[in-house]
């Protein structure tokens, strides 16, 4: 059957089952509650977290379409895949005794991996993923998402984030893939079409949920769910081209921004979530409010007089679903809204429609379809492989001074620092539980940073430090006990976190953290400063003065091994920063700046610029070419460059292709990345990179607010070198 004729049978049943529903059947599918609406506690029943009467009361009564999250013990916290599966069942056969058998689609933060089924495969976070460049990877991990998450039983994963990363205090900036445009929206749709698939309703597959629409990443004080400003030509530039790349890839379901744009609560944004949304970007799917964001406008933002203004605002303003969560009065309000024509019907089959149709497209109404066999679709050793290849090629190598690195195996080692030993530092928020930090729940075979090295040393391996990250460690018996040793690794970083009880006021290191460095870096020894954590904290001065420094951000559950396997030489590291890595707390230029951020005094001056990352062996790049001088609208320009491995180990390179508008009639970047490409290379092999440009890819927003493609002078940059062209004709697009 085609694409087109399935989504006519789709759009025809529907009509026809919309036509069935009652009001409250059609508003109960707008309704999602958490899970603790149809829970038990432990204490009541320790062997199955659902309370038959409560599903009953939310299904039955409320006709809830959607249910999210994971039991609440006492922490949300992650299940045994075979109670995920016993619970979705029941679940579903509740769904199959409403009077329309329409079934509840349940989500899922999945967001590196299916993180609340215990021993599933926890990825690097989107962060890490981003500094790999590697597309590939990225389109796995959707693949093995997808499989665990219906191997569990579920239905729907909240993720990839698509928010930009250009806020480097905000508590979820490794929960994006970083500063770059073009960057984030590569690896979110290879993420999205590893997920997905071609056919989402397929036994192993599952729709994605493109998060949070549209600004929530950049709020101005840092701190989340806090204001954004954000002009419309910043947004377009910056900010909705990600989201764009995940719709074209067909994600079917957006979340929305938990924050403020320009004074606008994401929630009540009817210019954001319909007029560009629907009638520009085109989107068919879906949008589920963020968590108790609906009740947010009248109990945080102040822009409605009472809850039921609240869901009036919302429900106008274009969100479809509502995760409420805790109850039932979004249902109860919205029949009120409803009865008394405050919200016309016609609004309501929309939204009701968009979400059948995308249950519809999900598989959920073919009830007898079996959920995978774990045994073949649930952490195979494949997987394991696959992430344990993602973390390594996450981690940025980013000094190593007189190629200190990689250590001799029998290296006299002395392990320090507050991040050395533990689990929750490499995997962050979202892992287990919500905020990731019970060090308890992880499992025992995985290793820490320091297992990893103990695992694979021959050598003396020495460990000082506490238990759990808070732990004082003992700083003069670290510093008595560096004399014993070759060398000494710090493990700096932070504890896990995210949303808003990750905030700080400060990117500074802790001071604990800083005098225990300082300590260590004075005895003589030299030092390899290994960080952990979200964001960038300020590590300037050190780093100035260590003889290494690794940056591992979130590598996931893997990444205590990757980490050893780098240190050691067993693999040669190859990621890349993808975001600008600061100086200083005020620092924060990014590398696609203005040319006026960097002009006269101004300079873009970051400890470790957008794309560095060092590897054992060293590449050249020359012979930039470009097939023609002049580029005319409707070709293309190829741009072939040679790549040399001119070291003595196999390695693999990212070429960055970078473009700059010499002059054009809003201020351009200095540089933009366009394209890039990851390549291995043998000693002495050298390789020829092509790329491909068309004219869109020099479009910008311009003076109207349009995306323009603008004729004059262009720049190609990789590597040291750089060629002109011009493009001869001019264009507005629509892009
Ligand atoms: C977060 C979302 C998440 C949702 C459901 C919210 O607090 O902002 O990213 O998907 O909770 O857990």
């Amino acid at each position: 059957m085609s694409a087109q004729t399935m989504n006519t049978r789709k759009g025809n049943q529907v009509l026809d089952l919309l036509s069935k529903m009652t009001l409250e059947e059609k508003i109960g599918q707008m309704t999602q509650v958490d899970f603790t609406v149809i829970g038990i506690p432990p204490e009541q029943n320790p062997t199955f977290p659902i309370d038959p009467q409560k599903l009953e009361e939310a299904v039955l009564n409320h006709h809830v379409g959607s249910i999210l999250n994971t039991p609440f013990t006492p922490d949300n916290k992650a299940q045994s895949i075979e109670t995920w599966r016993k619970m979705m069942e029941a679940i579903r056969d509740v769904s199959l005794k409403t009077r329309l058998k329409i079934p509840v689609m349940y989500g899922i933060d999945a967001i590196h991996g299916v993180s609340y089924t215990q021993n599933s495969i926890l990825f690097p976070q989107a962060i890490n993923m981003a500094a790999t460049f590697n597309t590939d990877l990225a389109y796995q991990e959707g693949e093995i998402t997808a499989r665990e998450v219906r191997a569990s039983g579920l239905h729907w994963n909240f993720s990839p984030v698509m928010d930009i990363g250009r806020q480097p205090l905000w508590p979820r900036l490794w929960e994006t893939y970083g500063e770059d445009v073009h960057l984030s929206s590569a690896m979110g749709s290879a993420y999205i079409k590893g997920h997905q698939g071609n056919d989402f309703s397929a036994p192993d597959k599952a729709p994605t949920c493109l998060k949070h629409f549209v600004g929530y990443s950049f709020p101005i004080n840092g701190k989340d769910r806090s204001p954004a400003w954000i002009g419309e030509r910043m947004l377009r530039e910056y900010f909705l081209p990600g989201f764009e790349a995940g719709i074209k890839q067909g994600a079917p379901t957006i979340m929305i921004n938990s924050a403020e744009v320009d004074g606008i609560p994401g929630h009540a944004n009817h210019h954001y979530l319909t007029t560009i949304l629907r009638d520009e970007l085109g989107f068919k799917g879906f949008t589920v409010s963020d968590w108790a964001d609906i009740n947010r406008l009248y109990t945080r933002d102040k822009l409605a007089a009472s809850p039921k203004e609240a869901v009036k605002m919302a429900v106008l303003a274009g969100v479809d679903m509502s995760m409420v969560p805790f109850d039932f009065s979004f249902y109860d309000l919205l029949l009120d809204l409803v009865r008394s024509g405050e919200v016309p019907l016609s609004r309501i089959d929309e939204a009701v429609s968009r979400i059948l149709t995308v249950k519809y497209q999900s598989g959920l109404f073919d009830f007898d379809r079996p959920m995978p066999d774990p045994k073949d679709h649930f952490a195979t050793p494949q997987a394991l492989e696959i992430n344990r290849q993602a973390a390594r090629e996450s981690i940025v190598l980013a000094k190593n001074s007189d190629h200190l690195l990689p250590l001799k195996k029998d290296a006299r080692i002395l392990v320090t620092g507050p991040t050395a030993h533990l689990l929750s530092v490499l995997n962050g928020g979202w892992t287990i539980t919500w905020q990731g930090d019970a060090e308890e729940l992880y499992p025992q075979e995985k290793s820490t940073v320091l297992e990893a090295i103990r695992n694979k040393s021959s050598g003396t391996v020495t460990y000082i430090g506490g238990q759990s990250f808070d732990d004082e460690i003992d700083i003069d018996k670290a510093v008595s006990e560096a004399a014993n040793h070759e060398f000494i690794l710090l493990c700096l970083g932070e504890k896990p976190y995210t949303e808003t009880p990750g905030n700080i006021d400060s990117l500074l290191l802790e001071p604990r953290q800083q005098k225990l460095a300082e300590a260590l870096l004075k005895t003589g020894k030299p030092v390899i400063l290994l960080t952990l954590g979200g964001r960038p904290r300020i590590i300037t001065a050190l780093a100035e003065k260590a003889a290494g420094v690794i940056l591992g951000f979130l590598p996931g559950m893997e990444g205590g091994e990757a980490i050893a396997d780098i240190l050691f030489g067993d693999y040669n590291p190859n990621g890349k920063l993808p975001i600008t890595y600061p100086r200083n707390t005020n620092d924060i230029v990014l590398y696609d700046h203005k040319p006026i951020e960097a002009f006269e005094w101004n300079v873009y001056n970051p400890l470790y610029p957008f794309g560095h990352g060092l590897s054992y062996t060293q590449f050249e790049t020359t012979a930039l070419t470009l097939d023609k001088q002049e580029l005319k609208l409707g070709e293309s320009l190829n741009i072939s460059v040679t790549v040399k491995n001119t070291g003595n180990r196999t390695g693999k390179e990212t070429v960055l292709l970078y473009l700059n508008d010499v002059a054009a009639s809003v201020s351009r970047p200095v540089k933009q990345l366009k394209a890039f490409k990851k390549i291995e290379l043998t000693p002495g092999q050298q390789k020829t990179v092509i790329f491909s440009l068309m004219p869109d890819d020099l479009s910008f927003i311009g003076v109207n607010l349009k995306r323009i493609i603008e004729p004059g002078e262009f720049k190609v940059m990789i590597g040291n070198e750089s060629r002109s062209f011009t493009l001869i004709n001019s264009a507005e697009t629509n892009l």
